[in-house]
């Protein structure tokens, strides 16, 4: 029986693999956020000549590829990027992801923005029907706290606010409990709209292109509803 960190492992060196495949001397990887993505980072570390660099989205992810000699950009540096790597806190059969539990959000959604595809790494506990069960997180302005909350609680949510945590550019999180997300592209769309919302943790108007999930069965590729295969 592998534990939850052995699969995280799985996950992160088969991901690894499998980036090595897509990056040349010249690419540039987007890479995200998270304990599994700190696997994947240490998986990937060793073969560091074989792509230019890395853009990082977040300070922790920064800090842990410069450890590793990984050559971190600025993301205003850089226009292609074959690739971005992330973890999520849950993802459904549509490749529609909650992210955020790190509080990485924001650059998270900016850095796979850039990317012509975007690798989600998960562990099977991770792969639901409808999101929502994780709390969505949905980083906010400080001064517009508590009118957000107003608002994602007329939603339907129970927003928290994650106490004493402070985004790396310097915003709030509110932690929103009691959703079931069953369109979540349109629901995203909605939470963009509220003024005072930097960004919001629901990843569906832009999903990922390819899931890995770890289980005890082995590591296996999902891209959709019906598309699943064994690597
Ligand atoms: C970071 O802000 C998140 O989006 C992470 O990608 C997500 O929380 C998954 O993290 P773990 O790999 O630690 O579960």
């Amino acid at each position: 029986m592998f534990t939850q960190d052995e699969l995280k492992r799985k996950v992160a060196a088969a991901a690894a693999e499998y980036a090595l495949s897509c990056l040349d001397a010249d690419s540039v990887l987007g890479v995200g956020t998270g304990s599994t993505v700190d696997c994947f980072i240490d998986a990937i570390a060793p073969h560091r000549e074989r792509f230019r660099a890395a853009v990082s989205s977040s300070e922790r992810s920064t800090q842990r590829m410069r450890d590793l000699g990984i050559k971190v950009l600025d993301l205003n540096d850089v226009e292609d990027m074959p690739l971005y790597v992330d973890g999520a806190d849950e993802i459904d059969h549509g490749m529609n992801m909650i992210k955020g539990g790190g509080g990485a959000l924001t650059r998270e959604k900016i850095v796979a923005s850039v990317a012509r595809q975007f690798v989600c790494i998960v562990d099977a506990s991770k792969v639901v029907d409808v999101l929502g069960t994780f709390p969505l997180p949905v980083e906010v302005i400080p001064m517009a706290r508590n009118v957000v909350a107003r608002r994602l609680r007329e939603m339907g949510g129970e927003p928290r606010l994650r106490e004493g945590f402070i985004t790396d550019n310097g915003c709030e999180i509110l932690d929103v409990a009691g959703l079931k997300i069953t369109q979540p592209a349109q629901f995203e769309a909605q939470l963009n709209d509220i003024p005072g919302v930097v960004s919001c943790g629901l990843f569906a108007i832009s999903g990922a292109d390819l899931a890995l999930v770890s289980s005890q069965e082995g590591v296996r590729r999902m891209h959709g509803p019906t598309a699943q295969r064994d690597i």
